[in-house]
């Protein structure tokens, strides 16, 4: 007969010296699995003598009581152990420096385009897109320019090599005019939208990049007038500048896609290298705004006998170098972390109407 003692005794010292959960397993098993020791001797109970096993019955189940209780009590302190050690791995030092704080922050081109997005939300206006790279039905034949007209050379287009089969070429948009067109196709009057985004003109000197940026707006609604062109204007640049009220003049001008046309200049001051507004007898040119011209509109599917409309465009760059008193453009797009550290915006501080704008 097995002597149950001696195997008691090597199952407790097996147990309390098991290395790990994993050997303190295979001990387990060895004992008290199907095939294990004690299983075997529990078995052997059926084919006793009931005198015998009345004896042996309570032996061999204590023996397994206590092993099953030591294999648990040393399970107990393994896995505490390896708790132990997991967590002085993974200890943090948390009196340790923190990384230097990243100093990025919002281009001013940006943060004026919020800007006006904000202050046009506020009258009404919703933000509509188009594509940068355009056709030319889009940049200029549904703006009224007619084909072969100079004025397609004048914008200084930047034309992308013509498609193979169709012999189509397309351009790089040179306004953000062409958003108009989509707008007016794809929906119906009233129409009350801007449109911001990147243009793209072959030039380039102190005042001119080649890629630059616009916001283009459109109002169509029934009896629309210049009145209501030029209250948006003036009211949304006053705000713009945040001043009570600005000094503009609206002079004739032309463009292919309105009628009449005009820029809008404000007054300003440039003596003395500092720019002041509402003083001096200087203007500025801000932007080209007129009425919808009737063709276009009918280009469109809009009858211009029932519905007439405005249009303005403005760049963008020219007022966050105005407002925020930037002298250069051109390293406006040179990516000089260090022109954006100290001309940037806080990207916490989004522009809104009623909070404020910068
Ligand atoms: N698209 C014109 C430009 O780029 C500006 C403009 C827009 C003028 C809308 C009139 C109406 O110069």
């Amino acid at each position: 007969m097995t002597d149950l003692n001696q195997l008691e005794l090597d199952l407790i010292n097996a147990i309390g010296s098991a290395e790990g959960v994993q050997a303190l397993e295979e001990l387990r098993i060895a004992a008290l699995g199907k095939a294990g020791s004690i299983s075997g001797l529990l078995k052997g109970l059926g084919a006793m003598s009931p005198d015998e096993r009345r004896v042996e019955g309570p032996r061999i189940n204590g023996l397994r009581d206590r092993v099953a209780a030591a294999l648990a009590a040393r399970k107990g302190e393994l896995e505490a152990a390896e708790l132990d050690a997991r967590l002085r791995s993974e200890h943090m030092d948390l009196t340790l420096p923190s990384r230097a704080a990243r100093t990025g922050s919002v281009h001013p081109t940006l943060q004026v385009m919020d800007e006006m997005v904000a202050l046009f939300a506020d009258m009404g206006f919703s933000v509509a897109e188009g594509p940068d790279i355009e056709d030319d039905f889009h940049n200029f034949t549904a703006l009224n320019f007619p084909p072969r007209h100079p004025a397609r050379e004048m914008h200084d287009t930047f034309f992308l090599t013509p498609d193979p089969e169709t012999g189509e070429r397309k351009v790089l948009r040179t306004h953000t005019s062409p958003v108009q067109i989509r707008t007016m196709m794809s929906t119906t009057p009233p129409i009350r939208i801007i449109a911001p985004g990147r243009t793209f003109r072959k030039d380039s000197d102190a005042t001119h990049t080649p890629m630059f940026h616009q916001v283009e707006g459109l109002v169509i609604d029934r009896d629309i007038h210049m009145g209501h062109l030029k209250w948006t204007l003036e009211t949304f640049v006053a705000r713009f500048f945040e001043v009570e009220g600005i000094d503009a003049r609206f002079r004739p001008h032309h463009f292919p896609f309105t009628e009449p046309s005009a820029e809008m200049d404000i007054r300003c001051d440039r003596s003395g290298g500092v720019l002041k507004l509402n003083e001096g007898n200087s203007w500025m040119e801000i932007l080209g705004c007129g009425m919808v011209h009737p063709n276009v509109l009918r280009t469109c599917g809009i009858d211009p006998d029932e519905y007439q409309g405005f249009a303005f465009g403005m760049g963008v760059d020219r007022l966050a170098m105005l407002k925020y008193g930037i002298p250069d453009l051109r390293p406006m797009f040179e990516a000089d972390s260090r022109w954006l550290a100290h001309y940037g915006f806080s990207a916490f501080s989004a522009p809104s109407a009623a909070a404020g704008l910068s």
